[in-house]
């Protein structure tokens, strides 16, 4: 008897409510809306509150993908991020709990834009192995907490957000089942996507990191060719071991890296842009939640074929296909991309990273 498939039966997003627009960014920072929407496509991003972490769209994000799923119980919690509540221990732990599911497997996975799709492997290979019946995967990034404020380049890309799946144990020919999937890394490039600083080789020197060190960095333009690459050879990979061609998607739904990146690459692939799913105009670059969240302000019909593709740092790629479920609710009740109520249980400012130095007017939502 083949092992059980994981089948798609739950899913939301969730941004936090505070909305930073390219006119906000361009009051503090020596950038324009024109250069930013040309450059990137993007025109606002989300971004916590001093004192939320990521755990908190995580619990947000988690609890509506479970009431999705008609359910309010799990067997294990991923948590796909690159941007952890501590450096130790995981953030997964803390989401279970808070969601009242005490007891489970609960680990964090870290590929960086790529976590979420590395994220839906293991969650099918618990399922596969018997070890869970139904997983919650979390995809989930805060990454206002390790941008510098003043960088240009990194500051007008990313945004903040969490996106949620619910897997079950079910049937690969039923409409949902996650299918074929490609993984790949070239740890050679690890310097073109970093925070030096926090690590055990930062720590084990002597000395304070420098500001540079304690945040992002990332070399945009290698970073860019190497996604376009790499995310178009990929998409073939997990094709091919499908056995569909280009013209089988009925739906892409990539990384949201970039409008630029997107178009290449379903260009790349010969797939019409209008196959192409976009949603990294009002939300940013969210990191390990883009898939989700893009997923999340969809409506595709029940049995739609869909290609996910993912690039980030490490360098680490991913591809993976699945059909559309005919059960899931519709995206208004899914929680397409809305506000996040602060939650009750914040942990202190205090032991929380340092939030993005946002002016006044920033705070509010235009
Ligand atoms: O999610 C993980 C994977 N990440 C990605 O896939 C991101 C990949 N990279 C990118 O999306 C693009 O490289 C960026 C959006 C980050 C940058 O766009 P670019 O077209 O590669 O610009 P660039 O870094 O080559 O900079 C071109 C010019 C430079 O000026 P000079 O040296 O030509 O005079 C920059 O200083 O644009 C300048 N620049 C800006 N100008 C206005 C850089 N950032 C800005 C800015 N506003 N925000």
């Amino acid at each position: 008897m083949s092992p059980p498939a994981a089948v798609l039966c739950g899913l939301a997003g969730r941004v936090p409510s505070r909305v930073v627009t390219n006119e906000h960014l361009a009051r503090r920072l020596d950038t324009d809306d024109a250069w930013i929407r040309a450059r990137t496509g993007i025109r606002q991003r989300h971004v916590v509150e001093p004192g939320q972490a990521t755990s908190d769209l995580a619990v947000e994000a988690g609890r509506a993908a479970l009431a999705s799923a008609g359910t309010d119980t799990a067997d294990a919690v991923v948590v796909a991020t690159t941007t952890p509540d501590r450096s130790c221990p995981a953030t997964a732990p803390a989401v279970a709990a808070r969601l009242g599911l005490d007891g489970v497997a609960a680990f964090d996975v870290g590929a960086v834009c790529t976590g979420f799709v590395y994220g839906l492997a293991s969650a099918a290979g618990l399922i596969a192995a018997g070890v869970a019946e139904r997983v919650l995967l979390i995809g989930a990034d805060t990454y206002s907490t390790i941008v510098d404020p003043l960088d240009r380049a990194n500051a007008i890309i990313f945004g903040d957000g969490a996106g949620a799946v619910v897997l079950r144990a079910g049937h690969p020919d039923e409409p949902g089942a996650v299918g074929h999937f490609d993984l790949g890394s070239d740890g050679t490039h690890e310097d073109l996507i970093t925070v030096a600083a926090g690590g055990s080789r930062q720590r084990s020197l002597p000395g304070e990191p420098s500001r540079a060190d304690r945040h992002f960095a990332m070399r945009g333009k290698e970073v860019y060719r190497h996604a376009v690459t790499r995310m178009a050879e990929s998409a073939r990979t997990a094709l091919d071991r499908a056995g569909w061609k280009t013209d089988d998607v009925d739906h892409f739904v990539p990384h949201q890296a970039n409008l630029r990146i997107l178009h290449s690459v379903a260009d790349d692939l010969g797939l019409p842009r209008e196959r192409c799913v976009t949603h990294v105009e009002s939300v940013g670059n969210t990191g390990a939640a883009s898939i989700p969240l893009a997923l999340a302000a969809q409506a595709f019909r029940p049995g739609a074929r869909v290609l996910l593709t993912a690039f980030g740092g490490g360098l680490t790629w991913g591809s993976c296909l699945l059909t559309w479920p005919s059960s899931l609710s519709s995206p208004s009740s899914l929680s397409s991309p809305s506000s996040l109520s602060s939650p009750s249980s914040l942990s202190s400012p205090s032991s929380l990273s340092s939030p993005s130095a946002l002016s006044r007017q920033e705070r509010t939502t235009p």
